[in-house]
């Protein structure tokens, strides 16, 4: 989600993975993942490092084991890079963020057994310079991932909604960067989700050039293209409008045919509608061809929860956000 202002800065994602046999929440069945963005600790982001509880938060405990009793099982855990790793990309961690990062993947993770994904929610920027020192995006990449090197129900998402970045390799230079820096990190059993420019749209996944995407090697094979698919007239998830009742089958239709043409597995990392009928429609829609899609599309992630939304257009925080009251339930039978 583009940054259009503070709160949306803060913006909120919960994603669910659906959970292997092996696992107790068996909610999930038709896809792998499906969950919910957790926004806050991207909050704030001109304040750096900022201040825990009035700058940023991390998630609710509480929030979590609500939506996992409803049968999600994946969380996406936005983060800034200047928070986690604050002097240069080859530095070391701050610890306190770094803390509050372990102690919510943990809880995500080891106590409640769902999926969580490490979001660098950084626009493919670093201090608001494009990064394009990919030795740099490596190394921060190992230092992060080292951390979590043990843990294979983490999930690494390189970096969220690269845009405006020049020429397309310097997106594939990136998103190989941070392959090679988790699996030099010893971090070899988890996925990781490489995103688009264009701010990873589904939409515009060809015609910004994101087919170049296709070449990334990984030698856990274990990639996973993250797009994200927004219902409003500009895509753009800022509007409680969608276009039209199949407006989400009709934006992800062509990345569908790319992910299988090329052989490919993709996960919407973010997606959202209003709480009105016409998005309803057009969400349970989107949900529908998705799962008449399993071969190539493991999941969806709703945008988004975290506790600092307020009455916020897609929340999807307990006990009151609008999406988990009204959207929710008709996505449950879907996934
Ligand atoms: C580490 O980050 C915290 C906020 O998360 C901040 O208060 C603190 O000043 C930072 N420490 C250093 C050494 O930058
Ligand atoms: C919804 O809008 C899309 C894009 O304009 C269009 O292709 C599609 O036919 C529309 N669907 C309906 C049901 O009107
Ligand atoms: C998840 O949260 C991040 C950061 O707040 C956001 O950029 C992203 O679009 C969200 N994803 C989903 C699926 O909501």
């Amino acid at each position: 989600m583009r940054f259009g202002s503070l709160l949306v800065a803060a913006s909120t994602a919960v994603l669910v993975v659906a959970a292997p046999s092996t696992e107790k929440k068996k909610r999930v069945s038709k896809f792998r993942w499906f969950g919910v963005n957790e926004s806050g600790a991207e909050f704030g982001n001109t304040a750096i490092p900022g201040e825990l509880g009035k700058d940023y938060t991390w998630p609710v405990e509480s929030s979590i084991d609500t939506l996992v009793a409803q049968g999600i099982n994946i969380f996406r855990i936005p983060i800034l890079m200047e928070r986690i790793i604050p002097t240069s990309m080859t530095g070391p961690m701050n610890a306190t963020y770094e803390d509050g990062l372990i102690s919510i993947v943990n809880y995500i993770t080891n106590t409640k057994g769902a999926y969580a994904i490490v979001d660098p929610h950084n626009f493919g920027r670093y201090y608001g310079n494009i990064i394009t020192d990919d030795a740099g995006f490596t190394t921060f990449w190992a230092t992060l991932a080292g951390v979590f090197a043990n843990n294979n129900k983490v999930i690494f998402d390189c970096n969220n909604e690269p845009h405006d970045m020049g020429d397309i390799s310097v997106v594939t230079g990136l998103m190989q960067a941070c392959i090679n820096g988790v699996r030099a990190a010893g971090a070899t059993s988890q996925y990781i989700f490489v995103e688009g420019t264009s701010y990873s749209g589904a939409w515009t996944w060809i015609s910004a050039g994101n087919g170049a995407l296709s070449g990334l090697t990984d030698p856990q094979n274990k990639i996973v293209y993250e797009m994200h698919q927004y219902l409003d007239s500009d895509g753009s998830g800022t509007s409680a409008d969608c276009v039209n009742s199949t407006i989400g089958s009709s934006r992800i239709e062509a990345a569908t045919a790319w992910l299988k043409s090329e052989g490919k597995l993709g996960i919407l990392g973010e997606f959202a509608g209003g709480s009105n009928s016409v998005c309803e429609s057009a969400v349970t829609d989107m949900l529908t061809y998705m799962g008449e899609n399993t071969d190539v599309w493991l999941g969806a992630l709703w945008w988004g929860g975290g506790p600092w939304w307020g009455d916020y257009i897609y929340s999807m925080e307990p006990p009151s956000g609008v999406a988990y009251v009204n959207v929710l339930p008709l996505m449950l039978p879907l996934i």
